[in-house]
């Protein structure tokens, strides 16, 4: 049913809820999981050219830990995964790589790391759920 399910993971504890959840059920299901982490980079025009430069070096670097992090979690459900790291807007990334992938299923956390509590939904959620062509699965 599930041939290919995706799980963005912003390095939040929510998103590593998400990715727990994503591997039980590609190990159900004998899905390949791909885990994408995306370099947010909707505000670095705010800055200085080479301040930009060195804060998208420390985002890469952050995401290349955060996609580290979550492969030690993964490797124990004995399921096909890959890892990937794209940069862009978070939303329209993960939405893109769902296509590309021709992934069934998006597993996704409520909030992230910069939300507020008071929100339900995080805004990339939010957004995701709106713009996504499969199923996307919150997990709360
Ligand atoms: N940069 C990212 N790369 C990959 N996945 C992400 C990224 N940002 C968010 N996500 C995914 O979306 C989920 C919800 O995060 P979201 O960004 O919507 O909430 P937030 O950070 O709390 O609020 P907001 O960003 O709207 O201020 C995360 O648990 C994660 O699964
Ligand atoms: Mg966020």
């Amino acid at each position: 049913m599930f041939t290919h399910i995706l799980t963005p993971i912003d390095g939040s504890e929510a998103s590593f809820k998400a990715l727990d959840e994503a591997a039980k059920l590609a190990r159900s299901f004998g899905s390949k999981l791909t885990i994408l982490h995306v370099v947010d980079t909707r505000h670095l025009l705010e800055y200085e050219e080479q301040e930009r430069e060195d804060l998208l070096k420390k985002l890469r670097v952050r995401g290349a830990e955060v996609l580290k992090e979550a492969e030690s979690k993964v490797k124990p459900f004995n399921i096909i995964f890959e890892s990937t790291m794209k940069e862009g807007n978070p939303a329209e990334v993960i939405v893109e790589t769902a296509d590309e992938l021709k992934a069934e299923l998006i597993v996704i956390g409520t909030r992230g790391l910069t939300g507020l509590r008071k929100m339900v939904l995080g805004s990339t959620t939010y957004k995701v759920v709106e713009w996504a062509s499969c199923h996307v699965l919150v997990v709360k």
